[in-house]
């Protein structure tokens, strides 16, 4: 499978190049940047989202799961992107939201049985939201309470309804027509919930990933994690034949077993939070290289950049040992420079603070990094001091680290390197 030992870059299709000076990266703008991955050296890219969305998480709220975002482009500019990347031997991997849709999906309205409601006139038991508050919000329109795994513009679908497991089915059909390769799969571990709809116990503190606000509060037993997750999953293999399938599964390394009965990959997430001391990184990676069939990543959009996580003395110690871990390895767009954290914005566009790990990429010095002709919807961070052009060529680069480590995967000794 080409997958095993790839390495996959990702790709925040606002933040990686824009073609069209409107300051919003697009399709066009990653097609014309597809010689920098054959560059560095990568296997597969993964777009995080593209579908039209109102853009309450950025994507991760779909309005429409066949379609482009007019923002991004087109659908003719996805088949071009797809061309363009196999005629490069790159592979091509979409964001696919399985467990909520974007309020604003004609199904809320058209189908809302597609949904999980509450059986009374209030929430229906004590269950959170990733970001905070309460999972129930009321239905201005109907008046009844649904669920919202994340934010209340997210309402959760009913994986125990047939059409919904068939309308998903179809969704994974229509872009592996178009081409893609394969399909990173968003929180599935929270696609099903328990049938009963019971209460979440109180906490017992052994969950060791971080959990925000009040969702740390809670064990997430009925909430999340349900065996019939895996059934759900089940149907989507189903329909994906052997296209890659890699999971966000939020969960300790001890819970992946099942998931991998129907995925082939799931993210690391131990090591991904993880600090950087020998020990604690050791006991993260030994239990996922067990596993033997974990993706490897340090960072991605949702948290704090690895550059200011582990501070910048560590960036290439930490490449090392990413790509030096036997089996498949993410990277997220930026870190091969060495990106930190950026400043976002005030106010924030994202409720959950994760802004600053997603500005523009920085291609060259000039004062917008070469992402855009225009306004940045985010202000690029230090161009001037950090950029492809600069670090290209230039042999003690931290790109040019990466991309040695990525060229030497074939022919050296992989194993467990730790700082
Ligand atoms: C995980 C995604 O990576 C994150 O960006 C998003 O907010 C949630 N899932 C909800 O889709």
């Amino acid at each position: 499978m080409w997958w095993q030992d790839a390495v996959v870059y990702q790709i925040y299709p606002r933040s990686f190049q824009d073609s069209d000076g409107d300051g919003i990266g697009d399709l066009r703008g990653i097609t014309s940047r597809l010689d920098y991955l054959s560059y560095l050296g990568v296997d597969a890219f993964w777009l995080s989202p593209i579908y039209p969305s109102p853009l309450a998480d950025f994507g991760y709220d779909v309005a429409d799961y066949t379609a482009v975002d007019p923002q991004l482009g087109t659908l003719d500019d996805f088949d071009e992107l797809v061309r363009e990347a196999h005629a490069r031997g790159l592979k091509v991997l979409l964001d696919l939201i399985p467990c909520h849709t974007s309020i604003e999906h004609a199904w809320f309205r058209e189908h809302p049985d597609r949904y999980i409601w509450s059986p009374v006139d209030g929430p229906a038991n004590n269950w959170k939201a990733a970001f905070g508050g309460g999972a129930w919000s009321r239905d201005e329109e109907s008046g009844r309470w649904y669920l919202h795994t994340f934010y209340p513009e997210q309402p959760d679908l009913d994986w125990r309804n047939p059409e919904v497991v068939a309308a998903m089915q179809d969704v994974v059909r229509f872009w592996l027509a178009r081409g893609v390769d394969g399909f990173r799969l968003d929180a599935v571990n929270v696609i099903v919930k328990d049938a009963e709809l019971r209460d979440d116990p109180p906490a017992s503190g052994d969950f060791p990933l971080p959990l925000a606000g009040e969702s740390a509060e809670l064990d997430h037993v009925y909430s999340a994690n349900r065996p019939e997750a895996i059934d759900a999953l089940r149907a989507l293999r189903e329909a994906a034949g052997d296209a890659f399938l890699v999971g966000e599964v939020y969960l300790p390394t001890s819970g992946y077993p099942p998931y991998l009965e129907v995925l082939d990959l799931v993210f690391a997430f131990e090591l991904l939070f993880a600090p950087w001391d020998r020990e604690r990184l050791r006991e993260a990676i030994e239990p996922a290289l067990e596993l033997g069939r974990v993706a490897w990543v340090l960072s991605n959009h949702d948290f704090p950049r690895l550059a200011s996580r582990l501070g910048p003395e560590h960036v290439r110690e930490a490449a090392t040992l990413l790509l030096k871990l036997p089996g498949t390895a993410f990277v997220y767009q930026g870190d091969e420079l060495g990106l930190p954290n950026g400043p976002g914005v005030d106010p924030p566009l994202d409720r959950a603070d994760r802004d600053p790990f997603r500005h523009p990429m920085q291609w060259d010095g000039s004062p917008t990094g070469g992402f855009t002709s225009g306004e940045p919807w985010l202000p690029p961070i230090d161009p001037a001091e950090r950029n492809v052009e600069a670090q290209k060529g230039d042999s003690g680069s931290l790109l040019e680290h990466y991309r040695r480590l990525i060229a030497e995967r074939e022919s050296s000794e992989r194993g467990l390197i730790l700082p």
